[in-house]
Order: structure tokens, then sequence, then C-alpha cells
């Protein structure tokens, strides 16, 4: 693929250098880099059998792409190396995954036909995976199960092991179970949590973890009908508050459907991970795509031969009741040139604005291919031409009854748009696919108390199998 014919090559996203990407995996802070996997199809846009590709970076802004760490060749994870997380302790970078099997027959592969294991693997350069190991398949799990149980989520808490697994049970609700370990080789179940009455069949990716006190299940359930101001997706994405949750109690923990708050509201959002790096900080990453979704998609970009990004890593905070998630602030760094809301139209690949306002009633808009309003609390992005795919209307609701729009920042790459209000109270990420990705015409209404708005670079991505260097200027 000649490379200046990327038009929507993304300037500050990872993507895959070539096919397609879903799910983060295994994000860490290992000796001094972060280490970023992802559910990777080198082969085709369109996706097949799942590798994991990886990334490396000392500063979340220059990375280098490793090539894949894990591959599908054993009979346990023969049919797609499925997703997982890492975990670091005695010099080890640890991965846990799940191993997808699909036999051959006349299966559905929910009820049978499927081997759903969980693998583990190590390294000691944080570069190399060698020995895979099986730790629980299929008769492990409850017989309440189907197969499809995947996703494990490892930490360690109190001096013991444990994960997080996701799953449908037989009568088709969604549902996490948790194991415990004493040495990351035998585990056994400890409880489980789900809703009294299903929610979604099936609850994917799911991460338990504490932060500021405060004990927070995330998970991506599938099957929620869509409602006027949520659940607009075909999959979800977002958490439970889990108040009163210790991992000594043995009883299943009921979870409330009304205490389910989304975490992005956009058209492309699922499978988010969360870390804590060195510095004590609780970052998300999301993949920035959907999958099987049929009303809208992305062709312009599979065109280029690729599909999909990462997010940017969102630092995480909770006030108000709510888990807020703001770019980290390295992303700065990739400030260049001042830009100013006063011009016709701005000329820059990428962005960064970030606006106060005062008073209620605010709007973007971005040519005439989109707006952004709120509205009476209501915030809603509409896609008002072709360049968003088949992308229509999005909204959500502000905490606040009649709440404002005190801030916003877009985060503008050439074919992805991600947007933070009130402090990442609501987030909307979306793919955008402009006639021209370099000119913007950005019209503001509202009271618009102060503005701050700039050209970022792109980041500088080294891929080692083909020694390309891609970076600012050199396109
Ligand atoms: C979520 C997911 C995971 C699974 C992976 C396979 O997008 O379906 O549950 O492990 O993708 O690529």
């Amino acid at each position: 693929m000649n490379e200046t014919n990327e038009t929507y090559r993304l300037y500050f996203h990872l993507t895959p250098p070539a096919g397609w990407l879903n799910d983060p995996n295994g994000l860490c802070e290992y000796r001094g880099r972060y280490h970023v996997f992802f559910q990777y199809a080198p082969e085709s846009p369109l996706g097949g059998r799942k590798f994991w590709g990886h990334y490396v970076s000392p500063d979340l802004i220059r990375w280098k792409f490793l090539g894949t760490a894990l591959c599908p060749d054993t009979k346990w994870d023969r049919d797609g190396v499925y997703s997982g997380s890492a975990f670091t302790e005695d010099g080890f970078l640890e991965l846990f995954y799940t191993g997808n099997v699909k036999e051959k027959g006349d299966f559905d592969y929910i009820s049978a036909g499927r081997g759903a294991n969980v693998l583990y693997t190590k390294s000691s350069s944080g570069e190399t995976f060698k020995e895979k190991n099986l730790l629980l398949s299929n008769e492990d799990y409850p017989a309440s199960y189907t197969c499809h149980v995947r996703d494990p989520k490892v930490w360690k808490e109190n001096g013991q092991y444990y994960m997080i697994l996701g799953g449908r049970r037989k009568n088709d609700q969604g549902a996490v179970m948790i194991y415990s370990s004493p040495d990351k080789k035998t585990w056994s179940l400890c409880r489980e949590m789900s809703t009294r009455e299903p929610f979604g069949y099936m609850w994917e990716c799911p991460d338990l973890f504490e932060m500021a006190g405060t004990r927070f299940l995330l998970c991506c359930p599938q099957g929620l009908e869509a409602q006027q101001e949520r659940y607009q997706n075909l999959y979800q994405s977002g958490y439970f508050v889990c108040d009163d949750f210790t991992l000594e109690d043995q009883k299943d923990y009921v979870c409330h459907p009304a205490n389910f708050r989304e975490l992005d509201y956009g058209f492309d959002f699922y499978a988010p991970q969360t870390f804590t790096d060195q510095q004590g900080r609780r970052i998300l990453i999301g993949w920035a795509g959907m999958s099987e979704e049929a009303d809208y998609g992305n062709d312009p970009i599979i065109k280029e031969g690729w599909q999909h990004s990462l997010t940017v890593p969102r630092l995480l905070s909770f006030s108000d009741g709510i888990l807020r998630q703001y770019p980290v602030p390295e992303l700065e760094q990739l400030r260049s040139r001042k830009l100013s809301l006063d011009s016709d139209f701005i000329e820059a690949p990428a962005f960064d604005l970030c606006l106060t306002f005062g008073g209620s009633d605010q709007s973007v808009r971005l040519n005439d291919d989109l707006i952004l309003t709120c509205q009476k609390g209501l915030v809603t992005l509409t896609f008002l031409n072709g360049t968003g795919c088949g992308r229509t209307s999005r909204c959500a609701r502000l905490k606040q009854p009649d709440g404002h729009m005190e801030n916003l920042r877009i985060l503008k790459d050439t074919s992805l748009l991600e947007i933070y209000i009130n402090d990442g109270e609501l987030v909307f990420t979306t793919k955008y696919f402009p006639k021209n990705t370099n000119r913007t015409a950005v019209t503001v209404t509202g009271t618009v108390l102060d503005a701050q708005f700039w050209e970022l670079r792109r980041m500088e991505v080294e891929t080692d199998e083909n020694e390309k260097k891609y970076s600012a200027g050199n396109r």
C-alpha cells in the first residue's frame, strides 16, 4: 500500500499497520515502557483469525510496533488468540487470554462446539512469549454457562490473585465470574456477578477495580434493547458502581441495571480495558470501533487496507458519582501551531479544540458534516451528510437536570473524533470521513468564555517489521 494514498490514516491514534484491529489487550507499564497489545487480524481489513499485535512506548506518544506477540498456533487457541490482560510481577510480563477453538461440525458455537480456554504465557523481555499453558477450559466453568466465556483480567489483592471472566449463561443472561488463586496456576471460582433479571445475554471484556475507595465493574453487555437516550449502539460498554462489593463475600453479587452508566455515547466505542501505571494513574483505552454493525460502515479506510483504531489513553477519575474520562496530559505534547476560531476554516488534519462556555444552549459544527448541540441537558451529535458513512445521530443526557455544557474538548484526527464534555462526564467517539481531511470550518454558537485551539502533529510510530518510520512531516 502506498502510504501517500492513505488519506484517512490517523495521526495520533494507534491503528493496525495493515488489516483489522479490535479490542485493546494486555495494557501495562513494564520496565519503563507502556505495552499496548491489541486484537489483530493482519491478513484483511475485514477481520479474520485473531492474533495479538503489539505496540510499546516510553511516553504514550512515541510508539514502536513490534509485530505479532501471540499467534493462534496451539490446539488451545488455534481459532483465535482472543482478548486478555497483562500482569507484571517478579520481573515478568505475564499474559492471560482466551484461546478460541471451534470444533468442526454442525454446531451453533454458543451451546456447543466452542472451546473457551484461559491461557497463560510470560516473558522476561516483554517482547517474546514462548510456552503457553492451559489454566481453565469449558469443564471448569459452572454448568449454567454456555461456551461463551472469555476475556480474563487478572489482578492481585490482599496477597491473592484474582481473575474476572465474562460470560453468557444458558438462560441468555450476561454475567461475570471471579476466580481466585494462591499461585496464578490453580484457580477456583469465588463468586459471580450479574443482574436479577437478564441485562443482555452476554457480558464481554469485564474489568473490576477499585479507585478512590469505590469498586467498579466495567463490562460490555450485548443484547440490550435501545432506549431513546441510552443503549443506542449494537453493543454497549459501561460500568456498575458496586459500593457494597467485597472479594471475601461468596454470595453472588447483584448488579442493578438502573446503576449502569455508559462510558461513551459515540458510534465507535467498545471493549475498553484499564490499567494502573507506575505513577498510580488508572488509564483506560477502548476500541474505537463496533463489530457486526450493519447500519454504518468504514468503506473509505477499508479501501486503504486497514480498519479501526484504539482511542487515546484516557485518565479516569471519579466525582459526583460519575467515572470521568479525559485524555492523558502527555497528548498535549503533540500540540503545535495555535489555531483561531475566527478563521473561516482551519487547515490542519488533526486538532485539539478546548472551549469553555457560559450560558445554556451551545453548538459546534464541523463543515456541513456534523453538529454537536447541547440543549436543556441533552447533548446530541448529528451527521448532516454522508461523511458518517451511515452514522446518523447519538445523544446523551448530562447528569445535572437541565445541565449546561460548561466545557468541551474535541480531539479531531483525520478520520476520528473524540468529544469530551464537562471534564469527561460524557464522551462521544466516532469515525468521520470528511471530503477534505485538511480543512475544517468550525462554527460555534453560544457564549464562549475561553477557546484554546491547536493543530496536533503526528505521533511517531516506528514499525520494526519493514523499518518504515512514520513521523511528522515525512509524508
Ligand atoms: C470483544 C470480543 C471479545 C473477544 C474478542 C475477539 O470485541 O468479542 O469478547 O475476546 O472480541 O476478537
